[in-house]
């Protein structure tokens, strides 16, 4: 697959890395419109073309799929460019900076037969997808509550909120391993050092399976942790991303023995062994990219879909709205019809 990828600052330069190294896919073409991002990415990689026009990249009739990793606010206009160029289109989270955006660049694809497919990287973690496994296989048993913290000290972005920015990773994993959106979200948020940008988020969802979440999200945090908790009722599970040892599963838990007298419940907790399941060290991205040139190839479904990205988008709408009503629980749409309503 001849592919042109389009932003080539912090994030863009791994995407290039990871389709040139793959066989299914050549890099025929760059374009940024900072000379020096394109500079350097011409120069390691021989015969790349470079260009600061999307248009010039999206009319080049030997491009046959686009990959996009510039700002989360120019998203909807250069994939719309690409679409309607008869390219497919793989574009960075989030999807687009409104589901209505979203829908429009769904309805864009549909219409020209073409894949459309978000970055959501984390749905490509050997770790993330040994935790679904899990999950579905109903080892855990009854899902209770996850609890998750993506926290770092940076970095600050200027044009979008620590919400934007970090919430569809864990957002696009909630829905990835318990496959139902929340009905519910309740978000507080402060912006620390750039007033109207928020720069930590702590984020309730309720779910209709009864599960309940915890997400918290920040820039400004003593240290990096990327830990999420999932507590079942037969076992739990600790995913923490920076360790060596990223999945543990705990067979803990507690048994509700028959009350005695009524209303008197007797309480066994449970603790059991720590298993620490060997990870596949495979790179993310390079499944991810492998994904998108299988979809091209033989139509197949990315486990990234266009709707579950747009589903993300949703639910950063739902903290934005909580946001705007003093952190009050607020309904998260899950049809197009209710979503373009609020
Ligand atoms: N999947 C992940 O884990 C992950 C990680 C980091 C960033 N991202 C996503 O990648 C995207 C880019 O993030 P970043 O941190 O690399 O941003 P960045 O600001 O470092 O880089 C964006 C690049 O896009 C270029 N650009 C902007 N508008 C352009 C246009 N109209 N035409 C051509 N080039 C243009 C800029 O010059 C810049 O080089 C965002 O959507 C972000 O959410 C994803």
């Amino acid at each position: 697959m001849r592919v042109g990828v389009v932003g080539l600052g912090y994030w863009g330069p791994n995407l290039v890395r990871n389709l040139h190294q793959l066989p299914e896919a050549d890099v025929v073409a760059v374009c940024d419109t900072r000379p020096a991002a394109l500079d350097a990415i011409i120069g390691r990689y021989a015969g790349v073309r470079g260009t600061d026009s999307l248009d010039a990249l999206v009319s080049d009739d030997s491009v046959e799929a686009v990959v996009i990793a510039t700002p989360v606010s120019t998203h909807h206009r250069l994939a719309l460019a690409a679409l309607l160029a008869g390219k497919h289109v793989f574009v960075e989270k989030p999807l687009a900076a409104s589901s209505l955006e979203a829908t429009e660049l769904i309805e864009a694809a549909r219409r020209g037969g073409l894949v459309l497919m978000p970055g959501h990287t984390f749905l490509y973690s050997p770790s993330v997808n040994l935790i679904r496994d899990l999950i579905r296989s109903g080892d855990l048993g009854e899902i209770y509550f996850l609890s998750t913290s993506r926290v770092n000290l940076g970095l600050h972005q200027t044009d979008v909120s620590v919400v934007w920015d970090l919430a569809p990773h864990d957002f696009s994993i909630l829905h990835y391993w318990l496959e139902e959106m929340p009905t519910t979200v309740a978000a507080v948020s402060r912006g620390c050092i750039i007033p109207e940008i928020p720069d930590v988020a702590f984020i309730n969802l309720a779910f209709p399976s009864g599960a309940v979440a915890h997400v918290e999200l920040s820039w400004l945090a003593p240290g990096k942790l990327r830990r999420t908790a999932v507590v079942g009722s037969e076992k739990m599970v600790v995913y923490d991303d920076t360790s060596n040892e990223p999945v543990r599963i705990f067979d803990s838990g507690v048994m509700p023995r028959n009350p005695e007298t009524f209303g008197e419940y007797q309480l066994s907790y449970r603790t059991g062994d720590v298993v620490s399941p060997r990870v596949e060290a495979t790179e993310p991205l390079a499944l991810e990219m492998l994904d998108f040139c299988t979809a091209v190839r033989l139509g197949s479904q990315p486990a990234a879909s266009a709707e579950l990205g747009r589903d993300v988008v949703r639910m950063v709408e739902a903290v934005d709205r909580s946001l705007a009503a003093a952190g009050a629980p607020v309904p998260v749409a899950v049809s197009g019809a209710v979503a373009d309503v609020l």
